[in-house]
């Protein structure tokens, strides 16, 4: 089955061709960064205007690229929320305008489950397991029993990991998008320059729910009281201290999480994935004997190919979105299937 997956919720506009959910042909990502570079943050109606502009060449290259005509593709799948409402709506109206010309199935997935099904792609994980993602919009630790079975273990109850990344790398000038400057300064930096606040106490009800304002409003505005006094105030020092404070808060919970519930895998997806030093620490737990996986770099931000192959899994299991079905900026209730299982 070849499944033409289309990302539009944010600032990427991707598409891709995935055969049977594993083989990827093409993954064309064009980002908007720059357009966006001098507003320092993404602007949602210059992101839809772009997407509108962008979203039937993107296409037409992943098709060339796979070395497929329209018609050889046999369905489409496309990001249905959450996100940018109006950049959301440009990849699933030409969607479904793809599907209906072509009369094949159309599917409208999660982003979220989306970027924690990523790694499957390339390196297949057994259910359970635990899935830690970790975006510019989201922090969740969950336990993953299947591609559409996601029960929430933890959220973060105020910003993003990846949020916090490029508020910090925001207020410092550190570059934009805020994430990669900051992970490539870290690396030059001396991480125990500042030594920011570590997790919040774990609450009985919510174990594993995590806070980042914090550590965001230190390291932004009391950086002289987290001064280790001898080390220089430079922007690697900032970064490397910073890096590892947000990472190591996000790994005690995940260390946590797989030994209370006795989970053996774990899986992370989500652009904060990207970062080498989340990579590295979550790398260390097959010292203990669990599993790791997460996707390759090109498949942790925002991507076409996390949508195809997500598509796939739905299209195989007779799951089938109808046309009367629209975007959404919400996030929807993890429990609870929002695709419909329709009679083949
Ligand atoms: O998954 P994504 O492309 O979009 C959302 O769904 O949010 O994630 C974007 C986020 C941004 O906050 C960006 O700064 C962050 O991922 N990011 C990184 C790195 N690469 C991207 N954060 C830390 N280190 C990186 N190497
Ligand atoms: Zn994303």
């Amino acid at each position: 089955m070849r499944v033409l997956g289309i990302e539009t919720s944010c600032d990427e506009c991707s598409a891709a061709v995935v055969v049977d959910g594993h083989t990827i042909l093409s993954n064309v990502i064009a980002t908007q960064i720059e357009l966006h570079k001098p507003y320092e943050g993404v602007v949602p109606e210059l992101a839809s205007r772009l997407h509108t502009e962008w979203i039937s060449q993107v296409v037409k290259a992943a098709l060339a690229k796979a070395q497929l005509r329209p018609d050889e593709i046999d369905a489409v799948a496309v990001t249905g929320r959450p996100g940018l409402l109006g950049s959301l709506l440009v990849g699933v109206s030409f969607a479904k305008g793809f599907a209906a010309s072509l009369d094949i199935p159309f599917l409208m997935v999660d982003h979220i489950r989306a970027h924690l099904y990523a790694s499957q792609i390339e390196h297949p994980l057994a259910y359970p397991y635990l899935g830690v993602l970790v975006s510019g919009g989201h922090t969740v630790i969950c336990r993953v029993d299947g591609y559409d079975q996601i029960e929430v273990l933890g959220t973060t109850i105020d910003d993003a990991i990846g949020e916090a990344f490029d508020k910090v790398a925001k207020h410092y000038g550190f570059g934009y998008p805020g994430g990669v400057a900051l992970d490539h300064l870290a690396k030059e930096g001396d991480a125990n320059a500042f030594l920011f606040p570590g997790p919040t106490l774990r609450t009985k009800d919510h174990p594993y729910d995590i806070s980042y304002s914090g550590l965001k409003t230190a390291a932004i505005n009391q950086l002289e009281s987290f001064w280790n006094g001898t080390s220089a105030k430079s922007a690697e020092n900032i970064a490397a201290s910073f890096q590892r404070s947000a990472v190591n808060m996000l790994m005690k919970r995940v260390r946590s999480a797989l030994e209370e519930t006795g989970m053996k895998r774990v899986s992370a997806g989500g652009g904060v994935a990207a970062n080498s030093y989340l990579r590295s620490e979550l790398n260390k737990l097959s010292e203990g004997g669990y599993e790791v996986s997460f996707p390759s770099l090109k498949l942790c931000t925002d991507n076409g190919a996390m949508i195809a192959a997500l598509g796939y899994r739905y299209l195989n299991d007779g799951i089938r979105s109808d046309f009367s079905e629209s975007a959404s900026a919400r996030v929807t209730a993890f429990k609870k299937q929002y695709l419909q299982r329709v009679k083949p």
